[in-house]
């Protein structure tokens, strides 16, 4: 028996499989861990779950000798320190496939919701503005036959391109080898959606020269990682009206908190990282995520390794 640190309880059945198997401590708190609190209790467990909230740097990795397999309920794994683990080691584990078509489909429900204004929709209704059928209120933008910008070409961004050939759009989409180059896909697109990992270099890939380039017209989706948007040159873009509109799934910081001056910029709308959350979603993370700490605990490759 191992002893496990979870951050955070996981919905499904999969955490009775590992409690069942080794010593299993879940975080019972809805917030998670603090890095102190993190640190204390990594000290003497053999097997991490971690979430996407929860650092996994040198300093934890240096505060828990014990440490063989760390497991992340998540596909982006920006926030395990990926190099320093496999220097000791130790596997990392992540959860991907499961949540590719629940990702595309928020990514898909926001770029409808902006192109349809449905935000303004419905604070009108709520806010006693629905007087009559009014020819030129709340007009939105058509998407059939809309370019549509996928950036970064992976396994979500894949299906957000299956579900865009389904509204008849045109898609463009950069990838590492061929694709269409970054400027021309900001520039063309009526609708940009971010797909790419955050990594050193999609860190502000969409910083203020990106958003200018954009229509004006445009509409920008975020449901990849916060920080890939340099949120003040976002909060600018809105304010003069250089994009659109934009929606975001994902922040930075994250959560957002709701006095940031960012939820002040207009044609705004955001959710709190919800892409994954679906029942089935998340019940299939559980499941991965259980799968590859008993795997490595028990001494064998992670069906989904990271590193
Ligand atoms: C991920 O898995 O990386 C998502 O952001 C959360 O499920």
């Amino acid at each position: 028996m191992a002893r496990c640190f979870v951050t955070r309880r996981i919905p499904g059945p999969a955490l009775d499989r590992l409690m069942a198997a080794h010593d299993v401590d879940v975080w019972p708190h809805r917030l998670p861990p603090t890095a102190d609190e993190l640190r204390e209790h990594v000290s003497n467990v053999e097997g991490l779950l971690s979430l996407l909230t929860d650092t996994v740097d040198e300093a934890l990795l240096d505060a828990a000798p014990e440490l063989r397999a760390i497991s992340n309920y998540a596909v982006g794994t920006d926030n395990v320190d990926l190099q320093a683990a496999t220097k000791r080691g130790i596997p990392v584990g992540n959860t991907p496939d499961v949540l590719t078509d629940a990702t595309a489909d928020l990514a898909f429900a926001l770029l409808l919701a902006l192109a349809r204004r449905l935000p303004e929709g419905e604070r009108d209704v709520r806010q006693g503005q629905w007087l009559t059928f009014e020819p030129d209120r709340n007009l939105g933008a058509e998407v059939t036959g809309a370019t549509l910008g996928i950036v970064g070409f992976g396994r979500i961004g894949q299906a957000v391109a299956r579900r865009a050939e389904g509204f008849g759009m045109e898609i463009l989409h950069t990838a590492r080898s061929g694709g269409t180059p970054l400027e021309e896909l900001l520039e063309r697109s009526d609708f940009v959606s971010l797909h790419c990992p955050l990594t050193p270099e999609t860190r502000h890939l969409i910083d203020w020269d990106a958003l200018d380039r954009m229509k004006p017209t445009a509409r920008l989706i975020n449901t990849a990682r916060g920080p890939i948007v340099d949120a003040a040159a976002l909060e600018r873009a809105l304010h003069e009206r250089a994009i659109a509109a934009a929606a975001l799934d994902v922040t930075d910081p994250e959560p957002l908190p709701a006095d940031h001056p960012l939820l002040r910029a207009p044609n705004l709308l955001v959710v709190p990282h919800i892409g994954s959350a679906t029942v089935r979603t998340r019940h299939k993370m559980s499941e991965l995520a259980v799968d590859n700490l008993l795997a490595a605990l028990a001494g064998e490759p992670m069906p989904h390794p990271a590193n």
